[in-house]
This record gives C-alpha cells, structure tokens and sequence, in this order.
C-alpha cells in the first residue's frame, strides 16, 4: 500500500482526493500497488465531507511519517507551500503539484531538492490543465529539437475573449462569469495581467530546455486594456485576438513572450474558444505537434496531478528529460524588443487622413484594415523589431486607441 497525503483540499485538492478513492483500481494497476489518501492538511474541518476523518491541521505529522511516499501540493501561493515542498522532498517523499507559481518562481531549488533526495517532483496539472503536455515533451519528443512552443495558456482570458467575440460582452462581465465557473485564480489580475501564463511559460520553457528562466525575462502584456473593437477589427482582419504565450530558439539562446496577438484565420490557435488551451510544439523533424484540451477547471486538472502520482509511485518518471533546472546564463534570453514583427494600430483623436499620413510617414508602407469604423485610422505596419515599432507609435499623433501584434 502507497500512502499519500493532500495539502490543500480547494477545488483541485478535492478533485484529487475523490478520483484517487473512485479510481482505485485502475491506479493499482497502473502502480502496481494500492494507493491511499491518508491525510488531508488544511486550516479548515470540513464536516460535511466524507473524508472528515483524514482531514489534520499539524503538517508535521506528514513529514513524521515513514508511511506517506507522496504529498499532493494543491495548496497554491509560495508561502508556505514552498517550506512544505522542501520538508517533504527533503525527506525523500515525491511531489506532484499544480501550483504555477511555486513552480515558477522556485523550481530551481525545488528540483534540485528532488535530485538530492532521490524523488520526484512532477507538475503537470500546473500546465495546460488537464492537457497532457510537459510529460510528451520531455518523453516522446525527446528524439527531436524543440524550436518553439506558442500556445494560449490560461483559460479565463481565452473564454473572456470568446464572450466578447460572440455576445459582444464586457471584458468585466465575461470575467464574471469565468470567475463563477471556477477557472480565474484566486486574485484574477493573474489571469488579466498574463502572470499566469508567464508562470506557464516559464515552466514550458524549462521542460523544453531545462532553464528556468525569470519572470523578469518573459515579456508580458495585459488583455486588460482590449476592448470590443479590438476583437472586431481581428476579425475584420480574417482572425481572432487570443492571449499568446510564445519562447522560440534564436541562435544560442531563447525569446519568451506572453502577449494578446492577431492570429490569423488558418492557424489552428485561432479556433481555440471558451475555457480550452491549445498549444502548438514545433520541431526540427517533426514540424508541429498540436496540443489541445481544458484548460482549467476542477476535474481536468486533478487528474493530470493523478497523472503524476502515478508516475511518481510507479518509478516511470525517472526516464523523462530535463528533471532537474538551472537558471538561464548570461545572454541567453534575447531582448523582446529586437524580435521582428507587425503590429495593428488603431488611432483616434485626429482626421483620418492627417493619421494615415503619419502612420506612412514613420512606419512606411502600411497594410490597409478593410471596415474601418469612421472617425478612426487603422493600418497593419510592415515587419520591423518591436523596439523600433513601439518607438515609432509614441511619435504617432492623435490617441493610440491599441496596438496589437500578429502572430
Ligand atoms: N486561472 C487558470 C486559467 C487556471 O484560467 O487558465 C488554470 O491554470
């Protein structure tokens, strides 16, 4: 019998607990062994629940006993449940966690701890949700060269941004109603401001390279200030705007970025709706391998961290790539602002014609956008690095209404 103990019984935290009792024997099989929820650790009793009996409040008796193998770290935050990761892998118990942040922020130390100790700490659910995606890149795509990986992350902005597509809803009013499905993070600017798919990126990226890259090196934009004429224009423009987590390989080293982007009507990533992530991992032999699934949500979730405990328990996790992290060497991250692209601009506050003479003027030869609401300019400027670009747009006159790079 494997023994594990859950800490932090939210809404992942229970789905884990409930799908390892209902799923018992498939995970024995799976295991080769039985697999018990011993404690639950949480500030909260829960009466009601039928696992009321497991629930502790003192995390010393998980890291004091011999028994427990495996801590499900469903808690979130990085205080405490980076001192509670350490004690357990210290004492070589595995770790499976969904926990972004933790993740992001600390993964360094993390995994190295797990190295030391002869344990695993696994994070799959922490990606993607309920789409199996780090364990394939550091398994099977392993005989290949990664090159980049560009995919929507985070629910809640993809489902806010398919709400005012189609309902032509509010951004808060969609963010209501995500926030009420269960799939925003406790503090929603996370989702908003794109901090989560940052975290999720940088995970990505060190799963890929077995960097792990700052926070301060990914550069990220909000969805915060899109609005429903953005999303229109983006289909004016045959597309869709979708919040676009991106690292590529660029000689030596790596770009990461996390931003809202035009995608174009023949990538796939432009018919990814509602709540569900798409991400597309290319490679050298290989071209694109397309990932697809739930996001977020409750059950999707829990079982990737099911995924991982089995994983763990079963020993299969010792073959994958890239366990253990390092962080990135000088140089390695290139400046966002040297990377080339194109960008779409809407202008108000000034004649029309006045814009479109400025926009040639600073930008050169710039696209035309068909259905132009009146009053406002719009125009696609030619590829030039975002540097450049973004240099150029704070000498445009009349008022930025937005600006929005193409994928
Ligand atoms: N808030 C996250 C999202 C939850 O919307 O994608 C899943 O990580």
């Amino acid at each position: 019998m494997k023994q594990i103990a859950v800490i932090g019984f939210g809404v992942v935290g229970g789905g884990v607990v409930s799908l390892v009792e209902e799923n018992a024997a498939y995970i024995r099989a799976a295991v080769g062994d039985d697999v018990r929820v011993k404690y639950i650790l949480d500030l909260r009793d829960f009466p009601d629940s039928p696992y009321r009996d497991r629930v502790i409040h003192d995390a010393g008796r998980i890291w004091d006993d011999p028994e427990i193998a495996l801590v499900v770290e469903t808690m979130g935050g990085v205080r405490p449940a980076a001192q509670f990761t350490l004690e357990a892998l210290s004492r070589g118990k595995h770790v499976v966690t969904s926990n972004k942040e933790l993740v992001a922020r600390e993964g360094i130390a993390l995994t190295r701890e797990a190295d030391a100790h002869g344990a695993a700490y696994l994070y799959e659910a922490a990606v993607g949700g309920g789409i199996p995606l780090l364990r394939p890149i550091r398994t099977a795509l392993t005989g290949d060269r990664i090159e980049s990986v560009c995919g929507i992350l985070n629910g809640t902005t993809n489902y806010i941004l398919t709400r005012m597509r189609d309902c032509g809803a509010a951004f808060g009013d969609a963010l209501a109603e995500a926030q009420k499905l269960g799939y925003a993070e406790r503090d929603p600017s996370a989702d908003i401001d794109g901090l989560d798919a940052q975290r999720k990126m940088m995970i990505l990226t060190a799963a890929v390279t077995g960097v792990l890259v700052g926070a301060e090196d990914v550069f990220t934009e909000t969805t915060a200030r899109l609005t429903v004429l953005d999303i229109d224009a983006a289909q004016r423009l045959g597309g869709a705007v979708r919040l676009i987590g991106m690292m590529r390989r660029e000689g030596d080293g790596i770009s990461v970025s996390v931003c809202p982007r035009i995608v174009p009507g023949t990538h796939p990533l432009s018919h990814v709706d509602d709540v569900y992530n798409g991400i597309c991992v290319s490679s050298r032999l290989s071209g694109d391998v397309m990932f697809y699934g739930r996001g977020a949500g409750r059950f999707p979730t829990a079982g990737a961290v099911v995924s991982d405990v089995i994983a763990a328990l079963s020993g299969a996790c010792r073959y994958e790539a890239n366990r253990v992290w390092s962080a990135p060497p000088a140089g390695f991250v290139r400046p966002f602002s040297e990377l080339t692209g194109r960008m779409y601009v809407r202008i108000g506050g000034i004649s029309p014609s006045q814009a479109a003479e400025s926009a040639s003027a600073l930008f050169g030869d710039c696209a035309e956008v068909p259905g132009t609401p009146e009053g406002k300019t719009e125009f696609v400027t030619p590829a030039a690095p975002d540097g450049v670009l973004r240099q150029r747009l704070a000498r445009m006159p009349g008022v930025t209404e937005s600006a929005i790079r193409l994928l």
